[in-house]
């Protein structure tokens, strides 16, 4: 018997103020997206905002509905159109922030599972990792190198061959 350890790194930073200029920009974009999701069953909102390999940047937000199943979340709202852009464009980072009406709102959220699965497929099939800065409205923000460490033991198209 050997035992086997999975461990990623990540940076934490103390506050928005923090980040790069840059990522502080992309950061900003997410937090608009605020204002384009549809959750009034959670009243939980989520926005992504990604700057892909050419510069542009796209948003997200969560799309709930009243059959609950059919909500989608927000980096799968953003997925889907970065795939519809240019087939699939690289995506370098994705920032992801949200806002609960129940208040809180002080710390990260990472992408659900079905997220998880979603981004690292992504990545893998455009051959480029996707940051990930994840933050709230206030507090210290998480800044993940590529989206695939939240995922390990993934299943993917490789196990289908
Ligand atoms: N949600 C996202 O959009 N992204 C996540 O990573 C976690 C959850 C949405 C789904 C649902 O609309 C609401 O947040 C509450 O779960």
């Amino acid at each position: 018997m050997q035992k086997q350890t999975v461990q990623f790194t990540y940076q934490v930073f103390a506050s928005y103020d923090a980040l790069s200029l840059q990522d502080q920009l992309l950061f900003t974009q997410a937090r608009a997206a605020l204002s384009l999701a549809h959750a009034p069953y959670s009243k939980f909102n989520v926005g992504a905002a990604a700057v892909l390999q050419n510069g542009e940047i796209i948003k997200g937000s969560n799309q709930e509905n009243a059959s609950y199943p059919i909500g989608i979340c927000a980096e799968r709202v953003l997925l889907s159109t970065a795939s519809t852009l240019q087939s699939k464009v690289p995506i370098i980072t994705m920032a992801i922030t949200y806002h609960n009406e129940r208040g809180g709102n002080n710390i990260p959220i990472a992408p659900c599972g079905m997220c998880r699965q979603a981004i690292a497929e992504y990545e893998s099939i455009v051959n480029q990792s996707i940051r990930l800065i994840l933050g709230g409205e206030t507090g210290e923000l998480y800044v993940i190198e590529k989206a695939a460490d939240l995922l390990p033991f993934g299943f993917s198209g490789v196990h289908l061959k």
